[in-house]
């Protein structure tokens, strides 16, 4: 009898964070000590429309399996608008890496406030799941990134 130990596919997802509300609420998950996955790298960015959608085709470029832009909720932005120029970019971008074989379940916008490190926890592992159940990403991922 051969024991087979079948590695467990574990996503590498990139998670951009604007500073002032969903940076601040990784850190309260943090320090509140609820967990979320460490295959979730944080990019913290000064606002969600900081995040131009070269950035997130060069995340799927280099390797990521899913990307998730968190800001300030609607109205709270720093800059005041900025995470509505960033809404309608992101739709437009998804809704074209979906036409191009990038599922919708890999990227993913959500609102969290500096309160909410539970949303931020939960949204992390529920991103993480989702992804994972989806598989790796092959569809963007540039050959020579490959290690
Ligand atoms: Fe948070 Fe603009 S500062 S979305």
């Amino acid at each position: 009898m051969s024991i087979e130990t079948k590695e467990e596919f574990r996503p590498k997802i990139v998670a951009f964070c604007c500073n002032w509300c969903s940076y601040a609420g990784a850190d309260l998950a943090g320090s509140s000590r609820l967990s979320y996955p460490a295959d979730v790298k944080i990019i913290r960015v000064p606002c969600s429309c900081r995040v131009n959608p070269m950035f997130i085709l060069r995340a799927f470029e280099k390797g990521a399996d899913g990307v998730i832009l968190c800001g300030c909720h609607p109205g709270d932005c720093h800059y005041s608008t900025g995470n509505y120029y960033a809404r309608r970019r992101m739709t437009l971008l998804f809704s074209m890496l979906d036409y191009i074989g990038v599922e919708n379940g890999r990227t993913r916008v959500e609102w969290v406030s500096a309160a909410e490190g539970v949303k931020f926890s939960t949204t992390m592992n529920e991103f993480v799941e989702k992804v994972r159940s989806l598989g790796k990403n092959v569809r963007l991922e540039d050959l020579r990134c490959r290690n």
